[in-house]
């Protein structure tokens, strides 16, 4: 272990951080440090897992998507939601649940939402494998603490999110790598630029689908290898952007849009059930089929 006043050992710099983001910072153990015997093999298989999500898991993934996608490095680098920022604060109450939810439950949301897939039960070999992977790289961390860098670093905008302008954020900086239809790209079948929306991406229960955690997400870490470079009005500008195309349904759809919305959704930081650009989010989600045709683990 490294000594705590030092920065994490991250690809790039922490975003600015904010008054509320106090703690001490962390160093997690470097991939090297992966021990051998069963313990380690366990944790290789957690990696594995959280970096090709839908080779090593396949059978509770429903899109094009891998862990670390979203939680960049491996799960490994501040402020993109890293796992050692992560381990360490649960059990916690979620208001997204309505109940205090321990580490494997949070670990099951996202498979549901964010890999529009199923959940692991607890006690599968995956979970156990994800555990162990979270564990090991949480080594040192103090537990019931909030890391500078755990998350994603949350900020205002000076003024509301425009489409219009998100759009010509979007064609400037993104549409390169994550294609201009948002749709990712693929070599030999898999995608190694992640899409952004449609039957491939998160769904509408998902994390991501908030504005508040799209623009943070996407302020600290995007474009690719050039987190901060946005200001965060066009953070929140392409956040909203992007979060109003359709994407897979919400596993918690009742069967109407608007009463899902009011049950789910009654939040700023969505959009699902609102009008933008002329259509209702949420009233036409990429259906299974479509899913099924693009999905590159089929
Ligand atoms: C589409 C992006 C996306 C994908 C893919 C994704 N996640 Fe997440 N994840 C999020 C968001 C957004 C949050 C919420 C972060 C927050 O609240 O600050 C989150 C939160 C988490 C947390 C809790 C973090 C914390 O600090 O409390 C864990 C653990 C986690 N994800 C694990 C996973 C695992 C395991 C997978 C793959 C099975 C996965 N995620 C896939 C976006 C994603
Ligand atoms: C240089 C190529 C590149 C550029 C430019 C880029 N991204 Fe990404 N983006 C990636 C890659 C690669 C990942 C997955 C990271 C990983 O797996 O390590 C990613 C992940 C994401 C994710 C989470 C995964 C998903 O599919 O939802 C979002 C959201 C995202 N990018 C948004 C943006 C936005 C918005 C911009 C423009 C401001 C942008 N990106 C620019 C390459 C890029």
């Amino acid at each position: 272990m490294s000594a705590p006043s030092q920065p994490p050992s991250v690809a790039q710099p922490p975003a600015t951080p904010t008054a509320s983001r106090t703690g001490a910072t962390f160093t997690p153990p470097g991939e090297d440090d992966i021990p051998s015997g069963p313990f380690g093999d366990l944790v290789r298989h957690g990696r594995d897992i959280f970096t090709d999500t839908g080779t090593y898991a396949a059978a509770y993934v429903g899109n094009g998507l891998s862990c670390s996608n979203c939680h960049l490095d491996a799960g490994r680098l501040a402020n993109s939601a890293p796992l050692w920022g992560a381990y360490v604060r649960y059990p916690a109450y979620r208001s997204k649940t309505g109940q205090v939810n321990d580490y494997i439950q949070r670990l099951q949301g996202c498979f549901v939402y964010s890999m529009n897939g199923k959940a692991p039960p607890a006690g599968s070999s995956e979970m156990l494998a994800l555990e162990a992977y979270s564990f090991w790289m949480s080594k040192g961390a103090p537990v019931g603490a909030t890391l500078a860098g755990a998350g994603y670093p949350k900020m205002k905008a000076p003024q509301p999110p425009d489409y219009r302008r998100g759009e010509l954020v979007f064609q400037d900086n993104c549409a390169l790598c994550h294609g201009k239809d948002g749709q990712g790209q693929k070599v030999a079948g898999r995608f190694v630029f992640p899409p952004l929306w449609g039957p491939d991406s998160y769904n509408w229960g998902a994390g991501m689908h908030q504005l508040d955690n799209a623009a943070a997400f996407i302020q600290a870490n995007m474009p690719l290898g050039r987190g901060g470079s946005l200001g965060n009005q066009q953070a929140w500008d392409v956040a909203m952007f992007i979060d109003a195309h359709e994407r897979p349904q919400d596993p918690r759809f009742t069967g109407d849009v608007a009463a899902t919305r009011k049950l789910f959704h009654d939040d700023p930081n969505s959009l699902y059930g609102t009008v933008v650009d002329g259509r209702l989010l949420g009233a036409n989600p990429p259906g299974p089929g479509a899913q099924k045709n693009r999905s590159v683990h089929q």
